[in-house]
C-alpha cells in the first residue's frame, strides 16, 4: 500500500507523455490490426495473380476523413518502407512494380466503406489484382492490377490525411501466390525424356498396329476357313469353336508366305 500510492499519479502522467512522444516521433498511429487473407471457404482465394483480403473493418474509425490505401510491397521492401512516399508517384506506381517500384498503393477508399457493422449478406472482402483494364496504363498508377508474379508480397493499410500519413496497420504475413511455373517444371523434365518417350510411344503404336492388322488378317482367314463369312465377328461362340482349328490357322499364313 505505501508503495502503490505514489506510483499511480506518476504512471498517469507518464503514459500520455510516452504516447505523445511516440506519436510525434512516428507521425502516425499504429493500429492493432494485421491484414488477413479472407477465409478459405470463399472459392478461389488465391490465383496466380490475385488474392482476397478481409476488409479492415472498424479499425480506422478514428480517421473518418482519411483516405485509406492498401499498400502492396515485395517482402524485401518492407523493412525500409517509406510511408511518406505518396500514392500515384512513380515509386508507388503499379505499372513499375516490382522492378522499378518496390511497392504500390491501390484501392483508395475511406472509413465509410470499412464500417464497423457488417451488413448481412454482403461480401466484405477485397480482391487484390482484379483490375486488368488499367494494368498497362501509366496514367493510372493506383491501378489494382493483376500481381506480376508469385511474390511473396506483404500488404498493409495506410491512412492519409492529405499527403500526411496518420495511421497504419501492421504488415501482413508474406503472401505467396499460386505459380504458373509449377506445371512448367514438368516440361523441363519431360523434354529430357521427351524424344525417348516419343520414340517409345511411336514404336509401341506401330507394333500395336501391326499386331492389330495381323489379328484382323488372322480373323479374316479364320472366318473364311471355318464359316466362310463375316458373321464370325458377331458370334462369340464361333470364336471358341475356331480355337480347335489353330493348327490349321498356323498353316494358312505359312502357306501364303
Ligand atoms: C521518404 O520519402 C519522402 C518523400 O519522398 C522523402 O522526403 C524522405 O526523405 C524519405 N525518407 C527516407 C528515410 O528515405
Ligand atoms: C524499369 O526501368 C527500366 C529502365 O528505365 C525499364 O527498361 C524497365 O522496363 C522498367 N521496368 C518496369 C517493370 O517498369
Ligand atoms: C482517393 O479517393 C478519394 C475519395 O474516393 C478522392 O477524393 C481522392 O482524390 C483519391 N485520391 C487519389 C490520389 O486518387
Amino acid at each position: 500500500h505505501p508503495h502503490s500510492h505514489p506510483r499511480h499519479p506518476r504512471a498517469r502522467t507518464m503514459l500520455p507523455l510516452l504516447l505523445l512522444l511516440l506519436a510525434t516521433a512516428h507521425g502516425l498511429e499504429k493500429l492493432d490490426y494485421k491484414p488477413q487473407l479472407a477465409s478459405p471457404d470463399l472459392g478461389g482465394l488465391k490465383t496466380i495473380s490475385t488474392f482476397v483480403l478481409e476488409q479492415p473493418r472498424c479499425h480506422f474509425k478514428s480517421y473518418p476523413n482519411a483516405d485509406i490505401w492498401l499498400v502492396v510491397a515485395t517482402s524485401k521492401a518492407v523493412p525500409n518502407f517509406n510511408n511518406s512516399v505518396g500514392p500515384g508517384t512513380p515509386e508507388r506506381a503499379f505499372q513499375r512494380f516490382p522492378t522499378n517500384a518496390s511497392a504500390y498503393m491501390t484501392l483508395n477508399t475511406t472509413f465509410l466503406n470499412y464500417p464497423c457493422t457488417k451488413p448481412s449478406g454482403e461480401i466484405t472482402v477485397l480482391r487484390v489484382g482484379s483490375e486488368t483494364s488499367c494494368a498497362k496504363d501509366m496514367a493510372r498508377p493506383t491501378c489494382n492490377g493483376p500481381l506480376p508474379g508469385p511474390g511473396p508480397y506483404r500488404v498493409k493499410f495506410l491512412a492519409l490525411e492529405g499527403s500526411e500519413p496518420v495511421a497504419e496497420t501492421y504488415w501482413s504475413d508474406a503472401i505467396t501466390l499460386k505459380t504458373a511455373q509449377q506445371p512448367s517444371s514438368i516440361p523441363t523434365t519431360g523434354s529430357r525424356h521427351g524424344p525417348g518417350m516419343i520414340a517409345l510411344t511411336t514404336i509401341l503404336s506401330i507394333l500395336f498396329a501391326i499386331l492389330l492388322a495381323g489379328l484382323v488378317a488372322m480373323l479374316v482367314f479364320w472366318g473364311s476357313d471355318a464359316c466362310g463369312g463375316s458373321s464370325t465377328f458377331t458370334k462369340p461362340e464361333a470364336v471358341s469353336v475356331r480355337r480347335y482349328n489353330t493348327h490349321h490357322v498356323y498353316d494358312q499364313p505359312a502357306a501364303r508366305l
